[in-house]
């Protein structure tokens, strides 16, 4: 063993040497190209062939509608690519993807340098861009489950979907400390404690595997780094204004435990903390991530995070320098890179940014790309493409929306509903719509109603559960219900929203088509249960005395036979509310321990009584 490692010492050395000279080993490849090299001389070697602009084009993350020509990356010499939540290929099929990942791959290989790209989704709930691809719960309703284990189970098979597709870099898990209910992004949150976030940052250890050089390995990326879920109002890119100690108790935690797992990048939140946006953070980012937590990976902005550090478009040297020297290593610039390469160049000609600096974010970049065996396997690994949208898949799916199902009000046992010798009616906006149920981030950015992808509808799951002798009904808006159903299911709550938009600065409450689809209902005398699909609690206070059941549903995803296995008692409820729930919008923010009184507490889920 000893002498193993003194020759494989030996090697390296060698290798360093030669390389250092621009020579080769035998076989006249450069001592990069060699796989049983040390990353860290296999890095060494390689930047010393860099130019300034080999390493410039290294920084650069661009979106893949800004690539106007063939060529456009080579020129560059880009080093990564990104497509944004609605930048799908068309057709959006597992195969357009990996053709698309491919052709990229292979300009970016035909360089002098061959250095492979690294191209990022946001898989954050499943591979949610592709078209029949599984997509879980969002992270509010796997906060409710409170199973680590579940959470690493759906890291893992995410990863064989989005390693599918070629792509090796997935900007999830969203660890973020959702504090205020009207924020558009909390059901991107595990919860309102750092607890929940901390515990199933698991999702990463799935994500990344054994190690990233596996196959299906994809980089998982903490984000956002920090605060983002603390914004004063729960305004969206806002102002986090807490102190040190607060920051540190509430937001700190989860990117703790995310670079104690190993998370290859870590991404800046776009909001500020006391005034400060976190993109010129250097205390925040070089001192606390990189310094005190020890981070080793790559610390990646948002998109057109460095054009918002003034708060104007477009961005100056001034926000390209303070963000490179806040120590971003990668900039998401989607469509002007170049020009942003030659903004950052200026810069380290004329000593605002050190050539040290733009080493140590190389090296921290092609360290993730060695580690991750691109230079090895750079092409899609076409294997994998069986598992989108596969059984064990959406079995494991189905699975997480059972586990994730908050059981909040059951009067006179109105659930579980009975398989045989039941007149069920269905209505509501959300009972046959798989976009409503799947949310923001599915095949699209802000998402959207109706059939967006495949699956199964909680109608669907409804009807497939139920025995012949039952019959089940349903109207979407509830015409047609009069006193001879033995139970009424409603299901309603948010049609589908991401950042910005999903803000809810005013009124929290159900909309005015569910208020009169439940109206209906209630006017009919039939016991009601309502599920609600919806990102965060709703202000329904006033309404609930009407029914005789409530469901949290969360975003639950193509799977919705897991809601109808709660509610037929296939499944009993183990869900276990992630966040406070609010008697009324005006106590926004309210969270565990702040002494506010709540409408259902944090913690709590019922189950059905022993023996039903
Ligand atoms: C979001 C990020 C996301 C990025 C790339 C941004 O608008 O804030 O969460 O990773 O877009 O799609």
């Amino acid at each position: 063993m000893r002498s193993g490692r003194r020759l494989t010492l030996g090697l390296v050395v060698a290798a360093m040497l030669l390389g250092s000279q621009g020579q080769a080993l035998a076989g006249n490849k450069p001592a990069y190209r060699y796989p049983w090299l040390p990353v860290k001389a296999r890095v060494a070697d390689l930047l010393s062939r860099m130019s300034l602009d080999d390493k410039l084009g290294q920084m650069m993350q661009a979106e893949r509608l800004g690539i106007k020509a063939p060529g456009d990356v080579a020129k560059a010499k880009l080093g990564s690519l990104l497509s944004g939540g609605s930048s799908q290929p068309t057709p959006n099929t597992t195969q357009a993807w990996a053709d698309m990942y491919d052709n990229f791959q292979r300009e970016a290989l035909s360089t002098p340098l061959g250095i492979p790209l690294i191209y990022g989704v946001d898989a954050v709930h499943g591979h949610n861009g592709l078209y029949g691809a599984t997509v879980y719960p969002h992270n509010i309703g796997l906060g409710a489950t409170r199973n680590p284990a579940l959470a690493k189970k759906i890291g893992r098979a995410t990863a064989e979907e989005v390693s599918a597709t070629g792509i090796d870099w997935d900007f999830a898990p969203c660890l973020c400390v959702s504090r205020n209910d009207r924020w558009g992004r909390t059901y991107e949150s595990f919860g309102e404690v750092p607890e929940l976030a901390t515990s199933m940052s698991t999702i990463i250890d799935g994500l990344q595997g054994r190690s990233l050089s596996q196959p299906a390995s994809v980089m998982a990326t903490a984000k956002h780094y920090i605060g983002d879920g603390g914004t004063t109002g729960g305004v969206n890119e806002g102002n986090t204004q807490i102190s040190e100690q607060e920051l540190r108790k509430i937001h700190l935690p989860p990117f703790r435990a995310a670079v104690e797992r190993g998370v290859g990048s870590v991404m800046v939140s776009y909001s500020s903390w006391n005034d400060v946006k976190l993109h010129a953070n250097s205390y925040l980012i070089n001192n606390v991530l990189k310094g005190e937590l020890g981070f080793k990976g790559i610390v990646i902005s948002d998109y057109n995070g460095v054009d918002k550090i003034d708060g104007k478009t477009g961005f100056t040297p001034e926000e390209v320098s303070a963000s490179v020297n806040a120590g971003i290593d990668m900039i998401m610039v989607p469509f002007e890179y170049q020009k942003f390469i030659d903004t950052l160049r200026g810069e380290v000609q004329n000593g605002h940014v050190s050539q040290a600096r733009i080493d140590d974010a190389n090296r921290r970049i092609l360290t993730k790309k060695f580690e991750l065996g691109l230079f090895e396997h750079p092409l899609t690994d076409r294997k994998y493409m069986s598992t989108v949208g596969s059984k064990e898949h959406r079995d494991l799916a189905r699975e997480a929306v059972r586990e994730s199902q908050v059981l909040l009000k059951n009067d006179n046992n109105v659930l579980p509903l009975d398989k045989s010798r039941n007149k069920i009616f269905v209505a509501g906006k959300t009972a046959d719509d798989l976009g409503n149920q799947t949310g923001g981030w599915t095949v699209g950015w802000q998402g959207a109603s109706g059939p967006v992808t495949t699956g199964t509808t909680i109608l669907q799951g409804i009807k497939q559960t139920a025995k012949p002798s039952s019959t089940v009904t349903y109207s979407k808006d509830g015409t047609g219900i009069d006193h001879s159903y033995d139970v009424a299911v409603a299901v309603v709550g948010e049609t589908p929203y991401a950042e910005t938009k999903g803000d809810r600065p005013a009124s929290m409450g159900l909309d005015q088509t569910d208020l009169a689809t439940l109206q209906k209902l209630h006017d009919s005398g039939v016991p009601t249960v309502v599920v609600l699909v919806s990102g965060r609690p709703l202000d329904i206070a006033q309404q609930l005395p009407q029914w005789d059941g409530l469901i949290e549903s969360w975003l639950p995803g193509t799977e919705g036979q897991g809601v109808a296995d709660v509610l037929f008692g296939a499944y009993n409820p183990t869900g276990k509310l992630p966040v406070t729930w609010m008697r009324s919008a005006d106590q926004q923010p309210i969270n565990v321990g702040d002494g506010k009184p709540a409408l259902f507490p944090f913690g709590y889920g019922l189950s059905y009584r022993h023996g039903h």
